[in-house]
């Protein structure tokens, strides 16, 4: 059966079985291997990607139900060739080490970030115990059995702190153009 579907923001068309699991046909059939197979039985989340936007298992999701969808792999967290925060403070912060898990913690914890889950209803991420255990919380279903999960949360707490500092950064600057707009008219009607 013939299937179009967005990977990552490009349209992909694969020919398979409607059963074959989403995460074989990424691995296999669109040669994103990013995405890793943990248990394979939708215990462990090294396999999350974003379907339309919400996290899931890969290795639970046939390809049939995936037709006219959107599909974001690890590989299509960086933009314009620079990693996604997250991805980058899992590696400064030591937060990967075999690997198996990071993909799949990579995709839930950016999904995490830009969706806001951790800002807690303020502009700022506090390193706070509450913090920590609200990240603890949303990242349940990705188990590593390396790291201790202290440095991946380390990891999501400053990618956030990020991603706050450059949404803070980006409004000041929205409001200084406003401004520099808005003088600039000022003397044209003068
Ligand atoms: Fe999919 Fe473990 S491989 S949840
Ligand atoms: Fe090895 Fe998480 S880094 S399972």
């Amino acid at each position: 059966m013939k299937l179009a579907l967005e990977v990552n923001g490009e349209p992909r068309t694969v020919d398979c079985s409607p059963w074959k699991r989403l995460l074989d046909v990424l691995r296999d059939d669109l040669r994103l291997t990013g995405t890793k197979e943990g248990c394979g039985e939708g215990e462990c989340g090294a396999c999350t990607v974003l379907l339309d936007g919400e996290a899931v298992n890969s290795c639970l999701v046939a390809i049939g139900q995936c037709g006219a969808r959107s599909v974001t792999t690890v590989e299509g967290l960086a933009r314009g060739g620079v990693l996604h925060a997250v991805q980058r403070q899992l590696v400064a912060c030591g937060g990967a080490q075999c690997g198996i898990c990071t993909p799949g913690i990579a995709v839930c914890a950016a999904h995490i970030i830009d969706r806001g889950l951790i800002v807690a209803g303020s502009d700022s991420v506090g390193d706070s115990a509450a913090a920590r255990a609200r990240i603890r919380e949303l990242l349940a279903g990705n188990i590593c059995r390396c790291t201790g999960y202290q440095l991946i949360v380390d990891a999501v707490i400053a990618a956030a702190h990020e991603a706050v500092q450059a949404s803070t950064h980006l409004s000041v600057r929205r409001r200084v153009t406003e401004a520099e707009a808005d003088a600039e008219t000022e003397i044209d009607g003068a």
